[in-house]
């Protein structure tokens, strides 16, 4: 296994095959984790994560933090609205704050686009050793959300080898605002170098046919793409016609305030077109998987009934699986991101 390079985690685009599969594996391990008893490991004792949430969130800040205790790690968690933001103080001001007390690992999620790599940059000119895990920029990037989607797929294909070849041939159908989602953003270069042949789909004012060019032209800012053989990615805007042979279905919330930009005509109309319930999944051809990031607009995205389908054996939603699956995830980032200096072999040797 390579050498594990990636200081900062801000955007799954600079990954390669074998990134995601140190990053799976060692989630696995962790997710194998006995859950009663001490179920803490030592990794992380003595540093500081601060969760640094310029925008809300249930998921990802909750099971950030839950990740870093079960590694040991002591956290700090900033909010916005009871911060000294509202006296002036700048975002790199802010940050620095907290590095100034200590903080090892910044976990940043901002609206606007770039943030997270934007104060990386101004760590590292600083000097400073503590790194930046985006948490969710803008419409850019949410990487972890695209690894728990990523190993969520993975161990429903193949439950005791979860690994980035249980994706090579599968066919991903994603449906909804493609054009407005970091989520499918990061979903696009997670499944398309795995091998999976992604289909988008969404009314065209929300997916751009240009989309299907998205993984075509080297990363931004890289020379060349670190995965030389990805999958394919193809548009659709009807989904009936989409869902014959998907593998698995993912669906994306639905931002209502893209009605008053007149980007949709009405929430029942988009119901009616891109929603998903039991009778259309049949089109599939087999029962497939569902999974949405969250939150979801019951009725909107997909029924109630197919959101409350979550059997542990026989259940078609992942939903759930999906959030217990970011803690493991998010162990194995902040895990990768603590032992940078060693090799990523180093860092699953030392799991067991
Ligand atoms: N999927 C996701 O990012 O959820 P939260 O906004 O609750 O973190």
């Amino acid at each position: 296994m390579s050498r594990w390079t990636h200081r900062h985690i801000l955007d799954l685009a600079a990954f390669s095959r074998e990134d995601y599969a140190a990053v799976l594996e060692l989630a696995h391990r962790f997710r194998s984790m006995p859950v009663t008893g001490a179920r803490k490991l030592p990794a992380l004792q003595g540093r500081l994560v601060a969760t640094l949430f310029f925008e809300p969130s249930t998921r990802t800040r909750s099971s950030f933090e839950l990740a870093a205790r079960r590694l040991s790690a002591d956290v700090s968690s900033f909010s916005p609205g009871s911060s000294s933001l509202s006296k002036g103080e700048s975002l790199l001001d802010t940050a620095r704050t907290y590095v100034a007390m200590g903080a090892d690992v910044l976990v940043v999620r901002h609206q606007c686009t770039s943030v997270p790599q934007q104060l990386a940059e101004a760590l590292e000119a600083s000097g400073e050793r503590t790194v930046v895990l985006n948490g969710g920029d803008g419409l850019h990037s949410h990487p972890s959300q695209g690894l728990l989607d990523l190993y969520t797929l993975a161990h429903h294909f193949d439950p005791l080898h979860p690994l980035p070849e249980a994706l090579r041939g599968k066919r991903i159908l994603i449906v909804g605002d493609i054009l407005h989602s970091r989520v499918a953003r990061s979903n696009l270069w997670a499944l398309t170098a795995c091998g999976a042949d992604v289909v988008l789909c969404g009314p065209p004012s929300l997916l751009p046919s240009a989309f299907a060019g998205f993984v075509d032209a080297p990363p931004p800012g890289q020379s060349v793409d670190p995965v030389p053989d990805r999958g394919s990615v193809t548009v659709s805007h009807r989904l009936d016609e989409a869902l014959p042979g998907a593998d698995a279905v993912m669906t994306l919330r639905l931002q209502k305030e893209r009605m008053s930009q007149h980007l949709l005509t009405d929430l029942d109309r988009y119901h009616r077109d891109y929603g998903l319930n039991h009778a259309r999944l049949e089109r599939c051809g087999k029962p497939v998987p569902v999974l949405h990031p969250g939150p979801v607009n019951r009725g909107v995205e997909m029924t109630g009934a197919l959101l409350d389908d979550t059997g542990r054996h026989s259940g078609r939603c992942l939903v759930e699986e999906q959030v217990r699956h970011g803690i493991p995830i998010r162990m194995a980032l902040l895990y990768l991101m603590a032992a940078a200096e060693s090799s990523a072999d180093a860092a699953l040797a030392s799991v067991g």
